[in-house]
């Protein structure tokens, strides 16, 4: 039952405990050993992220499992290094080397689970058209490209380390886009999200957010293939 759980912030606090316990206890030498340890040490990130990485419904603890490796990678390093910021999860890598963080990404990236339905989301039919638009043509006026020239047609995001854009829920989208418009959350130099953060008005980052929410996914939610044509802006972090 949802209320017999505890609160999401002693659950996080309990996870954290039991997370550094067990990895404070391990020599560094036994942090590249069998994926069946890995997936068992790994558990204490579910806590977080859901029953194997799959998100929490409440949309604040994000879906890692199935995303491209190069991504989740390069997110991981980005909290240790400090270019996104998340005290808990900044404090969980500090100790991590480059090995063991893509250790971490290739096992939560391997994992193909089913996506939730698509929730519910508040919005008028003039914002998802605006959503919509931006998403698949941009704004040439602007200087905005088309989301899906980087993420993918189908949106479920491009190899290596471009993440898809759908099964995220509407306040985490909009949330990750005001973190690069408040530098909060960047990625390596050049940093195209910022780029295309600041292109974006607060309405377009509410239309975009609720009209990628509320889509369904296609049946497969895997990554496509690396876009043919050169990305519309330049990205540092579009390899791992
Ligand atoms: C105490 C709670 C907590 C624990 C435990 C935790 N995380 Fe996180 N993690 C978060 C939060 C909150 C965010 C989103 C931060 C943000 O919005 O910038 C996040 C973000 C991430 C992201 C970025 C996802 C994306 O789509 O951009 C990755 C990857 C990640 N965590 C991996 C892990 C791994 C691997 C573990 C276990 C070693 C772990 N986390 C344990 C709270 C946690
Ligand atoms: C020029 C290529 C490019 C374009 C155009 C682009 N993106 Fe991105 N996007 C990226 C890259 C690369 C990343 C990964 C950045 C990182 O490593 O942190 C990303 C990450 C994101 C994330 C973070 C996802 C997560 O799981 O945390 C969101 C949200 C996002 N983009 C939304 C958008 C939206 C909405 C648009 C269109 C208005 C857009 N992007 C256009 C390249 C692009």
């Amino acid at each position: 039952m949802e209320t017999t759980k505890p609160p999401p912030a002693l659950r996080a606090l309990l996870a954290l405990r039991w997370l550094f316990l067990l990895l404070a206890s391990l020599p560094a030498a036994a942090q590249a050993q069998a994926p069946v340890d890995l997936a068992q040490r790994l558990q204490a990130c579910a806590a977080c992220h859901g029953k194997e990485g799959r998100a929490t419904p409440d949309g604040y603890y994000p879906r890692i499992a199935g995303k491209p490796a190069g991504y989740l990678f390069n997110q991981l390093a980005n909290f240790r290094d400090g270019r996104r910021r998340n005290a808990d999860m900044a404090h969980l890598t500090a100790q991590m080397s480059n090995a063991y963080l893509r250790e971490i990404a290739e096992y939560f990236s391997s994992l193909e689970l089913p996506y939730p339905p698509a929730a519910p989301v508040q919005a008028t039919v003039a914002e998802l058209a605006r959503g919509a638009a931006l998403v698949h043509e941009g704004d040439k006026a602007r200087g905005i490209p088309a989301c899906a020239a980087c993420h993918g047609e189908r949106l479920t995001g491009t190899l290596p380390a471009i993440p898809g854009l759908l099964g995220l829920p509407r306040s985490y989208v909009g949330g990750q886009l005001g973190a690069w418009q408040t530098q909060i959350r960047s990625a390596r130099k050049p940093d195209c999200m910022a780029d295309v953060a600041k292109r974006l008005t607060s309405a377009d980052v509410a239309a975009a957010s609720a009209w990628l929410a509320s889509q369904t996914l296609p049946t497969d939610t895997r990554p496509a293939a690396a876009p043919a044509k050169p990305l519309p802006l330049e990205c540092g972090s579009a390899q791992p």
